[in-house]
């Protein structure tokens, strides 16, 4: 149970560090939160900053989530993954430094899906890629491909001692992701959500 819990600050306070937020008012001298869609996260970053920003959030967060879910993984195996990775997501999504607003918690789910099982992984990410190549909705692609996620995780874990703890782990984040999109899901229904495009200009 000591374990448990340390795994839990420890991914809380890694995932808090928000690099959409860091990066930008480090060196953009804005808070993102205040722009684009208002999400401290990767898809905004990438509207809002440009690339080369971007690929410092990048980089900041699929690091915070590797480092919880590797002290995860050597503490307490494919479940200790989870605890320490959905403790990152929920510090990446309340951060305790930035007033307990962040992201939506799809790069860092991402990077915790990755390293606990790369075939969850690629399912969740190839639907991913193909919601987003089709409708250009980032928040399409994100909410199913995390839907994806215990599903896929049932059907490669099934019979496995882990598998109702590693569940309910899996069920609470992707019930957390869809309730963080909610702003995004009332705009796909009314077809007004922002449009992906790799050309798009700066909004300032
Ligand atoms: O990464 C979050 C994405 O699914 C949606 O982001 O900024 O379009 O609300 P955003």
């Amino acid at each position: 149970p000591i374990i448990i819990l340390i795994l839990i600050a420890v991914g809380y306070l890694l995932g808090s560090m928000n690099s959409a937020l860091v990066v930008s008012k480090l060196l953009m001298g804005y808070d993102i939160r205040t722009k684009g869609s208002g999400n401290a996260g990767l898809t905004n970053s990438l509207r809002v900053m440009g690339a080369k920003p971007t690929l410092f959030v990048l980089v900041g967060d699929i690091a915070k989530g590797v480092i919880a879910c590797l002290i995860g993984s050597h503490l307490m195996g494919a479940l200790g993954v989870l605890i320490a990775g959905s403790a990152a997501i929920a510090g990446h999504m309340f951060p305790l430094y930035f007033g307990f607003k962040g992201g939506k918690g799809i790069l860092v789910g991402a990077t915790m899906i990755a390293v606990f099982d790369w075939r969850v992984f690629c399912v969740a990410i190839a639907a991913f890629i193909v919601l987003v190549a089709i409708t250009k909705w980032v928040s399409l692609g994100s909410i199913v491909g995390s839907c994806l996620v215990p599903v896929m995780t049932l059907y490669f874990h099934w019979g496995e001692d882990m598998l109702l703890p590693m569940m309910i782990i899996l069920v609470a984040m992707v019930t957390a992701v869809v309730y963080m999109h909610r702003s995004n899901i009332v705009r796909i229904a009314h077809g007004e959500e922002n449009k992906f495009s790799l050309h798009s200009k700066k909004e300032h």
